[in-house]
């Protein structure tokens, strides 16, 4: 079995998303933004070879990718008219002040989140903390996805943690033009660190790990310039 191909509901009627699992020479027609949400890396069939590493994306067209595990693909060719209206498809999406314990007066709205699968890395290695992996500190994380939309200029909210045992966090954007801000503290006027992103681009982790293996955050949150969509890809320790 090759190329097994699942869709992911974050919407009917825009971004049209395809999980792809046991990637072997698939063709990529349209624009599509590709994430290596996998454990292996993706190479790209063109002279000289290159590849996408895990938990890192980019913009792909009329190009076959000739491996990986796990792909998600999200086709950016298509009509973006009315995209705002993506919040508005029952069942899919919500105001997070709704059903999380957030200010209803901020305008974020979250997908339905999705597993796609367990991957396996060191973690030291990760967040930069060590130059290499070592096999004696691989572990396992359940990866989890959704998406988010805010429209422009909204504050996200400043957080530091998102549960606990904590996750490691990476976002991917989609549409539009946002920022990962890092504070000194919970004070939007203490920001020391912007990393601007754009439609196809995977910031590193903002996390470290602290003496247990377990993943720590400075102060940080998004924050968007445009209207924008972003995808949070979540890896659960198990
Ligand atoms: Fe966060």
């Amino acid at each position: 079995m090759s190329n097994i191909e699942q869709p992911i509901a974050f919407s009917e009627k825009y971004l049209k998303t395809t999980w792809v699992t046991e990637v072997c020479d698939y063709y990529v027609g349209n624009r599509t933004i590709v994430v290596n949400l996998g454990n292996q890396k993706a190479h790209i069939a063109e002279n000289p070879e290159k590849y996408l590493l895990p938990r890192t994306s980019t913009i792909l067209k009329d190009i076959t990718i000739t491996d990986g595990d796990s792909l998600l693909l999200i086709e950016i060719a298509g009509d973006e008219t009315n995209i705002g209206g993506i919040v508005l498809e029952p069942m899919l999406w919500n105001l997070f002040g709704n059903i999380a314990d957030f200010p209803k007066d901020v305008p974020l709205y979250k997908s339905t989140q999705y597993d796609l699968g367990i991957v396996q890395f060191d973690p030291y290695f990760v967040t930069g903390l060590c130059d290499r992996p070592e096999d004696s500190n691989i572990k396992e994380y359940q990866l989890k996805v959704n998406w988010w939309f805010a429209p422009a200029k909204t504050n996200c909210a400043i957080h530091i943690q998102h549960m606990v045992p904590d996750f490691l966090e990476v976002h991917t954007q989609i549409y539009g033009i946002g920022r990962m801000q890092k504070f000194h503290a919970n004070d939007f006027d203490t920001l020391y660190e912007d990393v601007i992103l754009s439609p196809g681009m995977t910031h590193i982790p903002f996390a470290s790990v602290n003496e247990d293996g377990g993943f720590i955050y400075p102060w940080h949150q998004y924050y968007s310039d445009t209207d924008c969509i972003w995808m949070a890809n979540e890896f659960h320790p198990l």
